[in-house]
């Protein structure tokens, strides 16, 4: 487990390292990708031999799933110290389908759906594709730290019909504590809507912090609640799109299990098993491993950057491996260097302001600010799931780049 060295993607079929994909939000083909929330990481060694021994058996017909999820439920009790029966913890072919699912069959059409911002953008798709409005709920944000602003939060939640949570929330990457958890479970009991919590990033949480899943905090609370995890930010195998669902609601939980049998959605397919539950078995010390790389990873970036660049910002992220970078010192000036030579920025019309010039100039492909919600257009949502090495050298470029201006 050397996480010093990332795989070389480059002429996978991967996403993140896709030549137009990267032209399109950076205006430069050539830059080097920092977007796409997946991991450079080589993968989790029993992970790679369960894969490997599935093609090595070369049989690729029906599995005899559904397997029993003991893996899964003894991870989120030695990980969360959530203690759970197995048949509490249900499958679902991806988190986002669970969540549209959940969506669909817990609110009608025209519904309300309280979301906190900067916003993950299939929070802001599903919704509308499913004929949902959004209560955009921007976090607090004040020079560097984001937070939940409690008295606002219940303002917004006045005419919510459900609360969609990120926790540890995607871009900022913040770890939300104990009482702002039970804060947004007591909003929601009071008004009697339902809390749909995304933890999908929770698996990756640094030394020195610590995430609650939402249902257990909720067992002292009572609200209507729905967690969602994955494996697949844990263990870099966010292409077999597995998710897991836990209700607190026992006719919620089995309204989402009659939903899932009638769409035939019920069962894993012969990869996702044996990869997802190879990697609860078997993935503890990778785990330990990589958060602490992770951790150590932020911390180098925060420290070179104060001490460099102390007007880009790294924010309080305390979780995974995508941070915000508060560009908001230098916004004016890159913006009139885009503008005066929109020759050089041309092609990155997926992308704003900062993510086309630093992509230009610095050959770093980043998510703008703008893709979470066009009020966070300071921002870059930076991916550091790579080499330390090439997260610096990054980083050195990008300063270069805005002290050029
Ligand atoms: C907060 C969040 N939810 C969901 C997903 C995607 O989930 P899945 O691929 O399981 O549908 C991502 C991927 O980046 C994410 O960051």
């Amino acid at each position: 487990m050397n996480f010093d060295i990332a795989a070389d993607r480059r002429n996978t079929n991967s996403i993140k390292w896709n030549r137009e994909a990267i032209e399109n939000i950076s205006a430069n083909p050539a830059a080097e990708p920092f977007w796409v929330a997946d991991m450079d990481f080589l993968p989790e060694p029993h992970v790679h031999e369960a894969a490997r021994v599935l093609a090595g058996l070369g049989i690729y017909g029906y599995p005899s799933f559904p397997k029993d999820a003991s893996a899964v439920a003894a991870w989120l009790r030695t990980k969360h110290g959530w203690i759970l029966p197995q048949e509490k913890i249900h499958y679902a072919q991806g988190l986002l389908h669970a969540l549209s699912l959940s969506v669909n069959l817990f609110t009608e059409k025209g519904a309300k759906l309280l979301i906190p911002s900067p916003m993950y953008r299939p929070f802001r798709t599903i919704p509308e594709r499913n004929g949902r409005e959004i209560i955009e709920h921007d976090l607090g944000y004040a020079d560097g730290l984001f937070y939940l602003d409690r008295e606002r939060f219940a303002s917004d939640a006045a005419s919510a019909d459900m609360i969609i949570f990120c926790s540890p929330q995607n871009p900022s990457g913040i770890v939300f504590s104990e009482d702002d958890l039970e804060f947004v479970l007591r909003t929601a009991k009071e008004r009697g809507i339902p809390v749909l919590s995304d933890e999908i990033h929770s698996d990756l949480v640094h030394p020195g912090a610590k995430h609650l899943p939402m249902g257990l905090v909720n067992e002292h609370v009572g609200a209507e609640c729905i967690t969602l995890f994955a494996p697949s930010k844990t263990f870099n195998i966010a292409g077999e799109h597995c998710g897991f669902a836990v209700f607190s609601d026992p006719d919620m939980e089995e309204a989402f299990v009659k939903a899932e049998s009638a769409l035939w959605l019920d069962e894993p397919g012969l990869s996702i098993g044996e990869l997802a539950y190879a990697a609860y078995a078997k993935g503890t010390e990778y785990n330990k491993a990589l958060c602490r790389y992770l951790g150590e990873t932020a911390d180098a970036m925060r420290k070179y950057l104060a001490a460099s660049c102390p007007g880009m910002k790294l924010v309080n992220g305390q979780a995974s491996f995508v941070t915000f970078i508060d560009c908001s010192e230098y916004y004016q000036k890159i913006e009139t260097e885009v503008l005066a030579h929109p020759d050089r920025y041309s092609g990155g019309e997926g992308g704003g302001a900062l993510s086309r010039f630093f992509g230009v100039t610095a050959g770093v492909a980043m998510n703008d600010g703008t893709w979470f919600g066009s009020q966070w257009k300071d921002f870059v949502r930076f991916n550091y799931g790579t080499s330390r090495d090439r997260v610096m050298k990054a980083l050195e470029r990008m300063v270069r780049a805005v002290k050029s201006l």
